[in-house]
């Protein structure tokens, strides 16, 4: 649904920058007869950049189409900033030559103008950045009296890896090099590994060659997010129904080659039965085209409460029911902290808890911002990061 609402707005956008651009062709003296001679080309470059994202969303798995997927959000990476500034520019140009009585043309040249630059330097700041992977260190103490005697154990949290077309094997390879070196006890990792595909990934093997050097003393242990089903993306945007949203067998096979314990909604005690560790299904896209999948209450019932209860949950969601069940730490992704701006602010609006650590009665909420991107492959505002988690058993 997000995905077609995202497709009708970038195609308005782009019909709108088109028209504002061939406005200022026309309107331009100096220009005007180029403008002319040049018009068929243009119209070609615009039907392309309208076409390339949505052959991306709707052609069948094919190399092409997952070509054209990769190009398009790079494309979309560009033309979420420049489209806007573009319109408000311009506007802007159109109220000032108004109010001045002068011909806006030129006004509105230098506004395209204006807007491409700042945008360009945007997005090509915004995929530099997102390759960088910050550590950041939390710390939470948990009271479980079976597990006294650990003392503590470190935590790496990562999430949202989002390997597909715009993903790169070496800042895979540079993330399980930063994970090894935090000494972890326990890795986690809170699923989006992929970006809605497999067929889109190049080196496969490169990126579960790297995963599966991920070490901890404990394993790791993972989930899968509403990103790990095959379907159809427009910008990041599903735009298949949940019903034809499946775990395939390709990914199912990687994960395993990565050496991950994927928990669907199993729970499973480590360190001598010292500490549970569960991993809960995706709340919209567990990966057999349901969206059904147990509650808190009906995972946890089994478990021994008297050791630290460490939940994995891809989506930072029903910790009220989390709490209650008897959660002593929940870890979650799938936010990314927003991504770009002005995501990094909006998140905020639509969760309660969107990055960070949260103490919330007896329960500890940990969001990370994730590792990779999907959509626009850029960062802005926000950094890719491994968390490191130090906990204290009282
Ligand atoms: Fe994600």
């Amino acid at each position: 649904m997000l995905g077609k609402i995202f497709l009708v707005v970038y195609l308005i956008a782009q019909v709108g920058v088109s028209l504002v651009t061939e406005y200022v062709w026309d309107n331009n003296e100096p220009i005007k007869k180029i403008g002319r001679k040049t018009r068929a080309i243009r119209i070609f470059i615009y039907a392309i950049l309208a076409i390339i994202p949505m052959l991306g969303a709707y052609l069948p798995r094919s190399p092409f189409k997952y070509w054209c997927l990769g190009a398009g959000n790079v494309w979309f990476a560009f033309f979420m900033y420049y489209a806007p500034a573009v319109l408000i520019f311009c506007l802007i140009a159109v109220i000032i030559a108004k109010a001045r009585k002068k011909k806006r043309s030129r006004l509105i040249g230098f506004s395209l103008f204006a807007a491409f630059i700042p945008a360009l330097i945007l997005s090509v700041y915004g995929l530099y950045h997102a390759q960088q992977i910050k550590v950041t260190n939390e710390q939470i103490t948990i009271e479980a009296p079976n597990a006294q005697e650990l003392n503590d154990m470190r935590i790496v949290l990562i999430a949202d890896l989002h390997l597909s077309v715009n993903s790169t094997p070496e800042m895979t390879e540079r993330m399980v090099d930063l994970v090894n070196e935090q000494n972890p006890d326990l890795i986690l990792v809170a699923g989006d590994i992929f970006t809605s595909n497999y067929m889109g990934l190049r080196e496969p093997d490169r990126y579960s060659d790297a995963l599966s050097n991920m070490h901890a003393t404990y394993g790791v242990y993972a989930v899968c997010g509403n990103h790990d089903v095959d379907e159809n993306l427009f910008g990041g945007f599903s735009v298949s129904p949940i019903s034809e949203a499946f775990r395939t067998d390709e990914m199912s096979g990687f994960l395993d080659r990565c050496g991950f314990t994927i928990l669907d909604d199993e729970a499973l005690t480590i360190a001598d039965g010292a500490v549970t560790v569960v991993g809960r299904l995706d709340e919209r896209k567990p990966g057999d085209g349901t969206s059904d999948r147990l509650t808190p209450e009906e995972l946890l019932s089994g478990c021994d409460h008297n050791t630290p209860i460490l939940v994995i949950e891809h989506e930072p969601v029903e910790f009220d029911e989390l709490n209650a069940a008897g959660t002593d730490a929940v870890f979650c992704g799938h936010t990314h902290n927003g991504q770009v701006f002005p995501g990094n602010i909006l998140i905020h609006l639509f969760n309660e808890y969107a990055y960070g650590v949260e103490h919330i009665d007896d329960m500890d909420i940990i969001v990370t911002a994730g590792v990779g991107y999907y959509g626009p492959p850029i960062r802005i505002g926000t950094d890719g990061e491994i968390m490191v988690i130090d906990v204290s058993f009282e």
